[in-house]
């Protein structure tokens, strides 16, 4: 396996933790480059379930090195409970290593996300209250505090009392909280940095290093394509870019290094948190499906939109992740509905029809999918152990949306094992 990047391809929560911890298994290093502890990752290895947040799938691997890179934003608090339950079920976290770039989230991004959240009232974002946004927004303002200065003590002193003042002046003025103590936070910064500061380490170097050794590096995306800050369906988006372009600025590394790119997605379409979603079923059909596939989610547990799958959001995640490859998980999740329906395009309100995802909000509320209906299929596929094993109808489904797509489907996911991820 070359350098190769596996990002999300949907909203999230697509099942990447799966067909990550398959690559992850032939890696000899596993890198995470954006996003912080909104992500969730669900791992089966060894007949236990792991939920992971922060720290790459290559953790349960004690030969794989894994590394946090400059783009994500790290709760320290989160993170060492993190490091803390893995340990305390036998998964050395020896190997793991964080950029001193990183940022920190703080207490106050916290607040703000959630005082930022309910000034927005029914505008709101549906964020998962991570402090994910305000940290970014921190950083963007140059003010932001960074691993690196958690093993220096006068710097972060400096760095923490200064963005600290700051931000609860912004706190208990414009939005009549109390402000935080910055000398306790100061003293439970400098126990994190106590912990953290062995881990510390240049991610850039050390993955440049493996891809120039020839090694198998696996760039692990969190969250997905329409998520993305630039490309993703603004403002109601994560504040990091879950694209493949985001492992390089995310790494410190050059697109030159990256070989391969998986895109994951569901054979339908799901998402948490608010904004558009032109596919969305309510009603019976939506219940059915949510309850079938559990989609509730890892991070929050709120319960996920739920959609017949979109090839319009799917050609836009093959075009601007350059993906070179499909994982469709699920596939077992929509046996027995009767007829499934893929939508192949947008109809505007002028009668246009659109084949690429529109850049704005205001087009796409003008847009109706255009759905194509194909035979569903029945029976149990989560007993496959093969693609040549599906019914027919389900491989005339995933035949009929690869071509729709316009990229190879390389695995189909027929559960959450990984003997039930089928290669291609
Ligand atoms: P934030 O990342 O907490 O700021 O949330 C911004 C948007 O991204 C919200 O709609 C969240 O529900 C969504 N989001 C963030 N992380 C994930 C994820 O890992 N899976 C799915 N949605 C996510």
């Amino acid at each position: 396996m070359p350098a190769t990047v596996v990002v999300g391809a949907q909203w999230g929560d697509e099942g990447k933790g799966k067909v990550i911890d398959i690559l992850a298994s032939r890696a000899d290093v596993v890198v995470r480059s954006q996003g912080g502890n909104n992500a969730g990752h669900t791992v089966e290895s060894g007949g236990e379930v792991y939920k992971l947040h922060l720290i790459p799938s290559g953790i349960l691997y004690p030969e794989t090195l894994c590394l946090i890179g400059c783009g994500t934003v790290i709760d320290p608090k989160v993170l060492l409970e993190e490091i803390d339950g893995l340990r305390a079920r036998g998964v050395t976290c020896e190997n793991l290593r964080i950029d001193p770039r990183a940022q920190l989230i703080m207490p106050w991004h916290i607040t703000l996300d959630a005082m930022k959240e309910r000034s927005l009232g029914s505008g709101k974002i549906g964020t998962t209250g991570r402090g994910i946004g305000p940290c970014y927004m921190e950083k963007a303002e140059r003010t932001g505090l960074r691993m690196g200065d958690l093993s220096r003590p006068d710097v972060l002193e400096k760095k923490l009392r200064s963005a600290g003042e700051a931000k609860n002046e912004m706190i208990t003025r414009l939005y009549g909280q109390p402000p935080f103590d910055l000398d306790a936070v100061l003293e439970e910064y400098t126990e994190y940095g106590r912990r953290l500061a062995p881990m510390i380490a240049d991610v850039s170097v050390l993955a440049w290093k493996a891809v120039q050794a020839k090694q198998d590096v696996l760039f692990e995306g969190a969250q997905g394509t329409l998520l993305d800050l630039d490309v993703g369906t603004y403002p109601y988006v994560t504040s990091s870019h879950p694209i493949a372009g985001g492992v390089c600025t995310g790494t410190g590394i050059g697109p030159t290094c990256i070989e391969k790119v998986i895109g994951v997605a569901k054979a339908y379409t799901t998402r948490v948190g608010e904004g558009p979603f032109p596919t969305e079923l309510d009603g019976e059909m939506g219940d059915l499906l949510r309850d079938r596939g559990h989609e509730f989610g890892t991070t929050t547990g709120r319960p996920r939109r739920v959609g017949w799958f979109d090839a319009v959001i799917l050609r836009h995640a093959v075009r601007v992740n350059g993906l070179t490859g499909l994982a469709v998980n699920k596939l077992d999740t929509l046996s027995g509905l009767g007829t499934l329906r893929v939508c192949t395009a947008y109809r505007r309100s002028d009668g246009a029809l659109l084949e690429d995802f529109p850049a704005s909000l205001e087009e796409l509320a003008e847009c109706e999918p255009v759905y194509e209906d194909l035979p569903g299929f029945e029976g149990d596929l989560s007993a496959c152990r093969s693609a040549g094993e599906l019914p027919a109808a389900a491989k005339a489904y995933i035949e009929r949306i690869e071509a729709l797509c316009g990229a190879p489907i390389v695995m189909v996911g027929v559960g959450p094992a990984r003997s039930q991820s089928l290669e291609r």
